[in-house]
């Protein structure tokens, strides 16, 4: 079974497989495991949330979600609640620095300090072709204890009108990676590069990067993920501070600030080009193995 599905993936004919089984999701759920990105759920049903939930200081935090999708910073956020959460470290002060402070913040302190960085991106005019196109801010979503972060390239067109990051097509081939990965989106924490959606879905330019630079660089510092998978080049350029190509960054490690950080395409690309990926699935594989994360599939 294994070895016929192996072989489906190298040839493209399949998708990722599906979580334990191998069973394809049900028709019209494109999450796969089903948790997915409602609003009230937990991460407990997913195989792999144990071990996502060690991350965090190593302290045991039940998913704590970070998905206000509107433009305000005090909308009704669904946030479940937090348990047995390790004590708070002793200052909510976030530095500009992309190097992690040297005590990562409690939950309670997450929460203050992205709903700061969140209102100021809202509030955000640095690029006036994004400002102008944009319906609302894409901040990002999910476990903000999170042991991986899914680094994006910028809000598409569903992503700007519900101002929740990959919830487009791109967004349902990510929900099914990270299904084949024993994951789901409440156990990691999505985010973009750019905060807005550029005009026609254009790459970001040089200028956007470094505009938004200073709201990622410090989401990530809050969220402190030990992993942080990029999703195609305009992300993994930013992140790395590299100019070199997706091909060269792939099948390895990268050290951002001590997280461990792991390159592949972009889910947009893999639609296009559905050959590409069995090699996302090497990617995946590779960065499970990391993380110490048991794939049925192998
Ligand atoms: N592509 C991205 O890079 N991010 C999104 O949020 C959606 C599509």
């Amino acid at each position: 079974m294994r070895q016929r599905l192996e072989s489906l993936l190298r040839a493209g004919v399949v998708d990722f497989p599906a979580v334990g089984v191998l069973a394809e999701a049900p028709a019209g759920d494109p999450r796969g495991s089903g948790a997915g990105a409602s609003s009230t759920g937990t991460a407990s049903g997913s195989p792999a949330s144990r071990s996502l939930r060690a991350g965090a200081a190593g302290s045991t935090v039940s998913i704590v979600r970070d998905s206000v999708p509107s433009e305000s910073s005090t909308e009704g956020a669904a946030r479940s609640s937090v348990a047995n959460v390790a004590p708070a470290a002793s200052s909510a002060a976030v530095s500009r620095s992309p190097h992690p402070a040297a005590q990562p913040l409690s939950v309670d302190e997450r929460v203050a300090a992205l709903e700061v960085l969140r209102s100021e991106v809202c509030a955000c005019a640095l690029c006036p072709a994004l400002v102008q196109n944009r319906s609302r801010t894409v901040f990002g979503v999910g476990n903000i204890a999170p042991r991986l972060c899914i680094f994006g390239e910028a809000p598409g067109a569903d992503e700007d009108r519900q101002g929740i990051p990959f919830v487009g097509r791109a967004g349902q081939l990510l929900d099914k990676i990270l299904a084949a990965c024993t994951l789901n989106r409440d156990d990691v924490y999505i985010l973009n590069t750019l905060k807005c959606r550029p005009p026609d879905n254009r790459t970001p330019s040089e200028d956007e990067v470094e505009n938004c630079r200073g709201f990622f660089e410090r989401q990530l510092q809050i969220l402190r993920p030990e992993f942080i998978c990029c999703l195609g080049a305009t992300a993994a350029k930013a992140l790395l501070r590299t100019t070199s190509t997706l091909g060269r960054l792939r099948g390895r490690f990268h050290d951002v600030a001590g997280a461990k950080v792991i390159v592949t395409y972009h889910p947009a690309y893999l639609l296009r080009n559905p050959a590409a990926k069995k090699d996302t699935w090497e990617d995946m594989k590779l960065l499970m193995k990391e993380m110490g994360i048991a794939l049925s599939s192998e």
